[in-house]
């Protein structure tokens, strides 16, 4: 049983293998089954960030499952007007089972996975978001037949962000071969690279046309994230030769698939041709967030999974 998800360091290979073949079983059977491994549950999602996707997949998620999802606004919590995580969390852990919290410090997610008592998903913080990064995996799990062992993934762009952080810890385990392309001011995570977690190799090129030299799939993710907005035209000028658009493309091997977590900000990170071309999969991959986080949420809460 998967007892917290903080970053995808949480599992290891043989969950993540379970989780893969757990999330193509319940994508296959949406709709027709009975399993209902959260009936009698209450799950409360905390959001202090805006979310479309994650929002949404993990409310009908937790539905499909059978439990009950409890929407919270930081904003209209009393930790929105300083009470504390921990006392937050000794409370929240006495109504419900489990916590989806999507915010921006990484340490007041830890903070509620260490005084509430109860299973804790992150679902993304300034430095992680595990649950796109699992998600990633498993819709290239799909687009190549089987497993990742030696699938070369180009990631381009914001190198430092929360996607990036966790694509180089979901490759390790995964056995994918990650390249980041970015720029030195938004250069990948060193003490991140150096983890020791599984198989896949992760490097950095500062120029993205090597980034995407022979890449299976390429990913990119907004160059201003949620929290960074002040420092938007700064971002624009450095990462404006980290875009994602058919020179890049063609630069990658034939039948690259494109990634991207979305919400994109078209024709800056990525461009329309790219994103509506047939090589993107980035609406497979939205969807997939429903199948992988049932799948999370059914080996967290049923121990026969
Ligand atoms: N990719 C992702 O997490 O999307 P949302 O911000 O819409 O949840
Ligand atoms: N890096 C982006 C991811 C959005 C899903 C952000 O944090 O805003």
């Amino acid at each position: 049983m998967i007892k917290r998800l903080l970053t995808v360091a949480d599992i290891n290979r043989k969950e993540l293998d379970d989780m893969m073949s757990l999330s193509a079983k319940l994508k296959a059977e949406r709709g027709k089954n009975e399993y209902k491994p959260l009936a009698g549950k209450s799950i409360a999602m905390i959001f202090a960030k805006s979310s479309t996707r994650t929002r949404v997949s993990f409310d009908i998620g937790i539905v499909e499952l059978g439990g009950y999802p409890l929407y919270l606004e930081t904003g209209k919590m009393q930790v929105g007007r300083g009470e504390t995580i921990g006392d937050t969390a000794k409370v929240m852990g006495r109504y419900v089972h489990g916590i989806v919290i999507r915010t921006y410090d990484h340490s007041d997610v830890e903070g509620l996975a260490c005084h509430s008592g109860v299973p804790v998903i992150n679902a993304l913080t300034d430095d992680f978001h595990p649950c796109q990064a699992l998600t990633d995996l498993f819709t290239m799990r799909e687009a190549v037949g089987g497993k990742l062992d030696g699938v070369k993934l180009a990631y381009v762009g914001d190198g430092s962000c929360n996607m990036a952080n966790s694509l180089i810890l979901a490759s390790k385990l995964a056995g994918v071969e990650l390249t980041i392309g970015a720029p030195e001011q938004f250069a990948p995570n060193k003490a991140i690279m150096k983890r020791k977690l599984g198989t896949g190799t992760v490097r950095w090129e500062t120029d993205p046309y090597k980034a995407v030299a022979d890449a299976d799939f390429i990913y990119t993710d907004v160059w201003v994230s949620m929290g960074c907005e002040d420092e938007a035209e700064e971002r624009f000028n450095i990462l404006k030769p980290f875009q994602v658009n058919m020179d890049l493309v063609k630069a990658a091997a034939p039948g690259v698939k494109i990634l991207h977590c979305l919400p994109a900000h078209r024709n800056e990170e990525i461009t329309d041709e790219v994103m509506d071309s047939e090589r993107s999969i980035v609406f497979d991959q939205a969807e997939n967030r429903l199948h992988v986080q049932k799948a999370i949420l059914a080996m967290m809460f049923d121990p026969q999974a």
